[in-house]
């Protein structure tokens, strides 16, 4: 899963908790921050939303807060050192592998490092590092030290290559005296947004998504390629996963981890992309493409280095348009919904609307090039063929892939 930033979990209010999280084994993981009694308000809240919850408490958490605490209100003994042994000696393995979440309130600056560089060195950071699927965190603070380069960079590591996911704290007056950013979440903020996070709404649909460039070999050791960081395509397919669809992940290469709960495809050029796309696509029940295909590619892939003369006279043949041959291969079925990508730089509107019919697909998702590009974030107007355009703010790519995901759930 991708990482991204919730700066809008109170806009998912919540009138009714039961139940919203039936089924849900959530291993809670609380650090040792003052933010750590609130952990004990949202164990109770997850547990009355149906959630199983298996708490591990860090060692310095234990200073905040006792483990009875937490015991008492998750309904199960609480792990805290790595050879404590509550439940038998292999609980760094046995307690991931059972959760389906782990979410860590609060995450405090240290052990957020040590999740950065893959420690191991207590029981919270060895069962953080053996598990595989979605975390989300909260991290609380003292502004300064939330606001350190080292701890920033911790986040985007733990954003970019872990694919982790964070609640950001909040600003006001913390515990230290001082006023900053720092503050953890609420924990009916925590609770909301893993209620939005959990939706199974597009369980049992089948959904293709497409990402990354395609690279086109010249020779060993040069290609031709696009700029694209693949980070909309691998918010759709972790977002569509979460969600409860099928998801099989098509991608160019990236350096991503790929989201938990998808088929991945690896590929690498544009061939390879429209036969991967081919052997899915029948039975999908949309494919959105987000992949940034090499529009041309060298007439022949040369086994020996290019000597630097000839590099300026490369022949050239166009790449197959993928999206337009599944626009062609469904004409007139209502499935699988095809969605495309157009990046543009300029004229977006009449860009996006000929590419939309072009292509015979269902909807198209235009964005500028100075919006989009490698960042978290991005600014889209999606054309349908069938309704009015939606246009969004600057939104994180994760909205953004809720909002793609939407419109096939409609
Ligand atoms: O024509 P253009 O490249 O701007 O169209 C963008 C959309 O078409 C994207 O969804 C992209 O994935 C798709 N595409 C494709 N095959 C190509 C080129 C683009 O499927 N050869």
């Amino acid at each position: 899963m991708r990482f991204h930033d919730f700066h809008d979990t109170t806009r998912f209010g919540m009138t009714d908790n039961i139940n919203t999280l039936k089924g849900m084994h959530i291993l809670l993981g609380v650090t040792g921050g003052i933010a750590a009694y609130k952990s004990a308000e949202l164990c109770r809240l997850l547990v009355k939303a149906g959630a199983t919850v298996q708490v591990v408490m860090s060692e310095s958490a234990c200073e905040f807060i006792t483990p009875l605490t937490m015991e008492t209100l998750s309904g199960r003994p609480v792990p805290v050192r790595m050879f404590g042994r509550t439940r038998g000696p292999l609980e760094h393995i046995d307690l991931p592998t059972e959760a389906d979440i782990m979410v860590v309130a609060p995450a405090t600056a240290d052990y957020l490092a040590r999740c950065a560089t893959g420690r191991a060195c207590d029981l919270i950071s060895s069962i953080t590092l053996a598990f595989d699927g979605p975390v989300i965190a909260a991290p609380a603070m003292n502004t300064n030290m939330y606001n350190n380069p080292a701890t920033q960079r911790n986040l985007k590591t733990l954003r970019d290559a872990h694919g982790w996911q964070f609640i950001e704290p909040n600003a006001g007056e913390l515990a230290c005296g001082t006023t900053g950013k720092g503050r953890m979440a609420e924990p009916s903020q925590i609770l909301a947004t893993l209620q939005r996070l959990v939706k199974t709404d597009l369980s049992g649909m089948t959904i293709v998504v497409t990402a990354g460039p395609t690279v086109e070999d010249i020779d060993p050791v040069r290609y031709i390629s696009n700029r694209s960081s693949g980070k909309t395509g691998y918010a759709i397919a972790s977002r569509a996963a979460i969600r409860g669809a099928h998801v099989i992940l098509i991608s160019g290469p990236v350096s991503l981890t790929p989201p938990a709960g998808c088929n991945v495809v690896q590929v690498r050029s544009a061939l390879e992309m429209a036969s991967a796309v081919d052997a899915h696509s029948d039975g999908a029940d949309a494919i959105i493409m987000c992949a940034a295909v090499a529009d041309y590619r060298p007439a022949t892939v040369s086994r020996e280095k290019v000597k630097k003369p000839q590099l300026s006279h490369i022949e050239l043949v166009p790449n197959p348009d993928i999206l337009a041959g599944l626009g062609q291969k469904y004409k007139g079925q209502t499935k699988p919904m095809l969605i495309g990508f157009a990046l543009e730089t300029e004229n977006i509107e009449t860009n996006a609307t000929q590419k939309l019919k072009q292509k015979g697909i269902d909807a198209i998702v235009s964005n500028l090039a100075s919006d989009a590009l490698e960042g978290d974030h991005t600014r889209v107007t999606v054309y349908l063929k069938n309704g009015n355009p939606i246009q969004t703010d600057v939104i994180p790519k994760l909205q953004l892939a809720d909002l793609v995901l939407n419109l096939i759930h409609q």
